[in-house]
């Protein structure tokens, strides 16, 4: 690759006309870009594989492999697919565009070309692609945020990558539109990225939080809300960040919604949150067996709190075999006194969740 000292872009053209890709190189170089050239389809994907450009100038005409195919498999992978295409067709190919565009085609140059059009469109696209570029680094940096929350405890490292995945079986299960599950995904992956602003002290408590220590816990969904809502690109996850603590009959926190103003996104998340929780081992309490937690579930729908037709289908994607073949975190963390109580079927009932006493019944899991 041809590279001026001090530019950034990288530029793609891939084209077998040596003329052709002579003068597309010479026209972005004198832009102060870098620029390397393919002289077919394979050349193309292999470069590309391996130093992924900013943008690409794709002939469709190639030997080995077209332009149409190169287009296809750069849009259809997760890591190539933002990056823009400007195809190079001949003149009054008015199919050969249509084709392309619905490949994925970001633009179009028709041969031959003016060069002026030429910089004009590649620094259009450029512009496009460094936003692009500039929100998934911020995007990457609070889901890494989000994971390392969660890793401040020995007792929630996992849990949200364990909530996507249940949530995401059950939304299959369920029929959640298929468009809907990447919000989800990113919902459940961030849904307790609040936790941040709760004290250590307050998350590892072996004993019941007192009510002071509970209302401190409870802002864990709002301070995640407000911590991500400036964020385009996940601004549909806030209500599953904000209210996956709700409950259908009100009893929720923290704005004690009702049924039909809890969204079924957040109902799904609510009850994969619930049912890891119940599966994986807590300060003050040891995991809980599976079948267990599906019989708290069922519980906790009958008594109105979580979505009854969700807590159902739960069931059936427990039994079918899809959550123990991603892990209950239930391995043991240490042995302490309370947890050998709860364990032991003691004073608390398995399950209890102390957070729940202060002003709530004994019969709320997954309190936090
Ligand atoms: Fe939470």
């Amino acid at each position: 690759m041809h590279s001026p000292p001090g530019h950034s872009h990288r530029i793609l053209v891939v084209d077998d006309n040596p003329p052709n890709a002579a003068l597309l190189e010479h026209v972005l170089l004198a832009e102060g870009h870098q620029v390397a050239v393919a002289a077919d389809g394979v050349e193309a994907l292999d470069f590309i594989a391996e130093h992924p450009p900013d943008l690409i100038l794709l002939d469709l005409d190639l030997p080995r492999l077209d332009g149409y195919e190169v287009c296809r498999r750069v849009k259809s992978a997760p890591a190539t697919r933002l990056i823009p295409i400007i195809i190079i067709t001949a003149q009054n190919a008015f199919e050969a565009k249509m084709r392309a565009w619905e490949l994925g085609a970001d633009d179009f140059i028709t041969k031959p070309f003016q060069c002026l059009e030429v910089i004009a469109r590649c620094r259009s696209l450029l512009r496009i692609k460094r936003l692009v570029d500039e929100r998934d680094s911020a995007e990457a940096v609070v889901f890494a945020f989000a994971r390392v929350v969660e890793a401040k405890s020995p007792y929630t490292h996992g849990h949200s990558e364990r909530v996507a995945s249940y949530a995401l079986a059950l939304a299959a299960q369920f029929g959640l539109p298929q468009d809907q599950w990447e919000t989800l995904r990113k919902g459940a992956l961030l849904h307790d990225i609040g936790k941040i602003s709760v004290p250590d002290a307050i998350l590892d408590k072996p004993q019941p939080l007192t009510p002071d220590e509970f209302e401190i816990m409870k802002q864990h969904t709002l301070q995640g809300a407000r911590m991500v809502e400036s964020l385009r690109s996940v601004q549909d996850a806030v209500p599953m960040i904000r209210w996956h603590h709700e409950r259908l009959d009100g009893g929720g926190y923290p704005d004690g919604l009702f049924a039909a103003a809890i969204p079924l996104m957040v109902r799904i998340l609510s009850v994969a949150d619930v049912f890891d929780s119940l599966a994986s081992e807590r300060p003050y309490r040891g995991p809980i067996p599976h079948a267990q937690c599906l019989q708290i579930l069922r519980r906790d729908a009958d008594s109105g709190a979580l979505d009854a037709d969700l807590v159902k289908c739960f069931c059936e994607v427990v039994a079918a075999g899809l959550v123990s073949a991603v892990g209950n975190g239930s391995r043991s963390l240490r042995a302490s006194p309370q947890r050998a109580l709860a364990t032991a079927g003691g004073p608390q009932p398995p399950g209890h969740d102390p957070a729940a006493s202060p002003g709530q019944p004994d019969t709320r899991y997954g309190a936090f």
